[in-house]
């Protein structure tokens, strides 16, 4: 049977216009449909725009709009935004499309149909911004958690979906398939959520208050509760029930959300969708809060972050790359442009670019700019390199499906790395003084032009138009989305006496004129300039003289992370050393010179600074990945920490 993949973001709301949170969101999605196309799966991508309710008709009258008119605008600006971002998704679905009004009176006539809507009056206390009633249990302070101000006492009649009745079953249920809801912290929140009494859900609103919705079927008075509504998109665009695409991708869906809408994911929509007799999705991916120095991110404070704003200054690829590589998947990240700088300089323009230039420009100077012919390994050098390739792929292909993408982009930058070491190792420039060593120069770089192909096509999910340039410059006419995993990640796939070409910089190093990156979010960026034209403007092609500073890139390539010590214990026969677990998003086992001063004990659950990139050691022969920070103050050792408690895996910059 063909292998299947569904992937569906969240329908943003036409209230503000894309930010960097849904460009997230909405990037995610579009790296794993490509990398599951890679992987030969049959795909499907939807995302698209939440346009009825309260919120959306109050923006429309302050637009001074009629609501049609202001969600086809808005609507359009996200339409017009995913392209920018190199975002291919098969539908866009609008909740004011025809075929939805359809779909979603069908399905409230069927829940209604089996008696599990019914008329009732609730008085209760209701959040505009979240268009929902709250339980005084979830307000905190007395105000909503999100939109931090105090809901209105409303009373109504209205219809409610028996959501109570299946509290049992849901609660089976995710019990029983234990990713339904990942990762695992998220689906603890919602089995904590189920273990107090669940209320029915209140799936209506009077027209005399709010006409914008799609009328109940059995009640023209009513229009649909937004969320009742907008939950259903996802089912509309396969053409449920009949339609072919709802029988091959239905129920292999896989959503994708932030932990803001958790609830209505994880409780209200399998809930729907059993009382309509529907299979329940696949599984529901939560991903945590791009937040800002300044904190969460806030139109009235004026820290909304655009990505198109970013996007023309850093290029749309190391803008996705950025953005996987910093979040660890289902944690909060901070946004900060100066990190995106370091990032794309240390990363792309150095790593990447430094690898992909150096190994054309040698193709160009010693084989005339064509592959030369592979040969048998020279040395233990060469073993190493192929050794990490299979190493790369198999946790590559091991962290992706996980939703890893910082794992499986540092799998790749490991490969990357030890590639530019084994130039530098090799020293081919050498090689070609010597004409006895001639096809040891080819074979060397061979393997280069190799390891770089081989790159791009891991790099192509994530940044499809560099593995595009890439490919193109080696010889090799692939379109990224037609790429395979089985036939393309393949060593030696390259055919001798093709022609390369090195062309330009893949990523010319962004230097700021001022201060990079102080740029408060949603305020004119500060004027970047690549650093090329500033070599230009110098009118010098040399170096600076090299200075006992270290660059800020420098220290940005110091990977320093927030991390909780889980486990402590001593090393047998060893006076100092501790073997310790750190939580920096993942697991990492460090040994520390911790035993003369600390008590296992007393470690568990300390809240530490880790150095995260150091090359990874045995210890008394054990594997140590990682440096927990300290300072000597005589005979003590004082444990570097934060200011206020952070969660695990927070970036220190
Ligand atoms: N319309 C509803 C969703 C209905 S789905 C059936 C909605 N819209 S929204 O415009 O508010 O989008 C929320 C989603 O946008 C989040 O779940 C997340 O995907 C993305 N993000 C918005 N702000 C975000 C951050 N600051 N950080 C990360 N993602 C965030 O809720």
């Amino acid at each position: 049977m063909a292998k299947r993949f569904y992937i569906t973001t969240p329908i943003y709301y036409v209230n503000a216009e894309p930010h960097i949170g849904h460009a997230y969101t909405t990037i995610v999605a579009d790296v794993m449909n490509r990398f599951h196309k890679f992987m030969g799966y049959e795909t499907f991508f939807l995302t698209g725009t939440d346009e009825h309710g309260d919120k959306i008709a109050q923006a429309a009258q302050q637009a001074g709009l009629d609501p049609q008119s202001y969600v086809d605008r808005m609507s359009q600006l996200f339409r017009d935004t995913w392209p920018k971002l190199n975002i291919s998704h098969d539908d866009f679905i609008r909740t004011t499309d025809a075929r939805h009004v359809r779909v979603v009176q069908a399905i409230l006539q069927k829940v209604h149909d089996v008696g599990e809507i019914y008329f009732d009056s609730y008085k209760g206390l209701y959040c505009v911004g979240c268009e929902r009633f709250y339980t005084e249990r979830e307000l905190v302070d007395g105000k909503c958690p999100d939109h931090d101000r105090e809901p209105i006492e409303r009373e109504e009649a209205n219809y409610f979906f028996r959501m109570s009745k299946y509290q049992q079953w849901l609660i089976q249920y995710i019990k029983q398939h234990p990713d339904f809801i990942r990762p695992e912290r998220y689906r603890n929140e919602v089995l904590a959520f189920l273990a107090e009494p669940l209320e029915d859900l209140c799936i209506s609103r009077p027209k005399q208050r709010l006409d914008w919705g799609i009328s109940l079927p059995f009640d023209a008075r009513y229009v649909t509760y937004v969320w009742f509504d907008a939950l259903i998109n996802y089912i509309t665009a396969l053409d449920y029930p009949d339609g072919p695409l709802f029988q091959t991708m239905w129920p292999v869906a896989q959503h994708l959300i932030a932990k803001d809408i958790l609830k209505p994911h994880g409780i209200y929509w399998p809930t729907i969708m059993r009382a309509a007799g529907i299979e329940p999705y696949q599984h529901l991916n939560v991903h945590g809060y791009w937040k800002t120095d300044e904190g969460k991110m806030s139109k009235s404070r004026g820290t909304v972050v655009r990505p198109l704003d970013l996007v023309p200054v850093y290029g749309v690829d190391a803008f996705r790359y950025f953005l996987l590589r910093e979040m660890v998947f289902g944690l909060d990240a901070n946004f900060n442009e100066k990190a995106l700088v370091n990032r794309l300089n240390a990363d792309l323009a150095n790593d990447l670019g430094n690898l992909f230039s150096r190994t054309l420009a040698m193709t160009a100077k010693y084989f005339g700019g064509k592959v030369p012919a592979s040969g048998a390994s020279g040395n233990g050098l060469d073993e190493e390199l192929r050794d990490q390739v299979e190493l790369t792929r198999a946790q590559y292909l091991k962290e992706m499906p996980r939703w890893s993408f910082h794992k499986a982009l540092m799998s790749v930058w490991e490969l990357i790395g030890k590639a530019n070491k084994y130039i530098d190792e090799v020293g081919p420039w050498n090689l070609a003084k010597e004409p006895s060593q001639r096809e040891r120069l080819g074979v060397v770089l061979r393997n280069l032009l190799e390891i770089n192909k081989f790159v791009a096509v891991l790099i192509a999910p994530v940044m499809p138009e560099t593995a595009e340039k890439m490919l193109e410059r080696l010889g090799v006419s692939r379109k990224v989305m037609d790429l395979r995993l089985e036939t393309d990640a393949r060593w030696g796939t390259l055919v001798e006496g093709v022609p390369v070409s090195k062309g330009e910089a893949l990523f010319p190093r962004i230097e700021a004129e001022h201060e990079a990156g102080d740029r408060v979010p949603g305020i004119e960026p500060k004027k970047l300039k690549k650093a090329a034209e500033i070599e230009k403007s110098r009118g010098t092609g040399t170096s600076p003289p090299a200075d006992p500073c270290i660059s800020l890139e420098a220290f940005n390539k110091i990977d320093l992370r927030t991390g909780i010590i889980k486990h402590a214990e001593r090393i047998p026969k060893s006076e100092k050393l501790l073997r310790l677990i750190v939580d920096i998003g993942e697991e990492r086992q460090v040994v520390a010179g911790l035993a003369q001063t600390h008590a296992p004990r007393d470690l568990v659950g300390k809240q530490v600074i880790l150095l995260a990139n150091l090359e990874p050691t045995r210890l008394m022969g054990v594997e140590s990945r990682g440096m927990v920070l300290a300072v000597h103050d005589g005979d003590t050792l004082s444990l570097l920490t934060t200011e206020r408690p952070v969660a695990s895996g927070h970036r220190v910059t």
